[in-house]
């Protein structure tokens, strides 16, 4: 089974949208995702009520109880995949590797998504997001 981990600033806005948005859209079937921070900015905190409006809105199922986490060692070593939401997530996730695991590390889709949390637009995110899930679980489909 492949693991894929998302991975945001606050882990609370885009990140656990994408969690729960590819666990929709597979299923259970072939992959096991997380979500994490690149900072500890909101440890614990839960999802934002904006992804939670988003996911309500389209019916997607998520873990209200979920609290963000910082990316560990252990999540490096852990996880197949370690998808940065935007270019600094990715350039962070790079600096936190320092070598050991950049072959991990991917950016989650070209121009990455910008940040709800300074846009307020979570509307966009959303669509960035489902945009974004398809592609990657279309690219993992066919090398799997
Ligand atoms: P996220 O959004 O990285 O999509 O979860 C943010 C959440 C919190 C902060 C920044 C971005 N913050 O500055 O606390």
């Amino acid at each position: 089974m492949k693991k894929i981990v998302f991975v945001c600033l606050g882990n609370i806005c885009r990140s656990p949208m994408a969690e729960f948005v590819m666990k929709e859209l597979d299923k259970g079937e072939s992959l096991h995702i997380e979500s994490r921070a690149t900072s500890s900015w909101e440890h614990g905190n839960p999802v934002h009520q904006g992804t939670q409006k988003i996911l309500r809105k389209y019916a997607i199922s998520f873990d209200s109880s979920k609290g963000s986490q910082q990316i560990s060692r252990a999540d490096f070593e852990f996880f197949d995949l370690v998808v940065g939401m935007d270019e600094s997530n990715v350039e962070d996730l790079l600096q936190i590797s320092a070598g050991r695991y950049d072959d991990k590390i991917k950016l989650f889709r070209p121009g990455g998504v910008p940040d709800p949390w300074y846009t307020g637009d979570f509307e966009t995110t959303w669509q960035d997001i489902t945009a974004g899930c398809n592609a990657l679980l279309e690219l993992i489909g066919r090398t799997r």
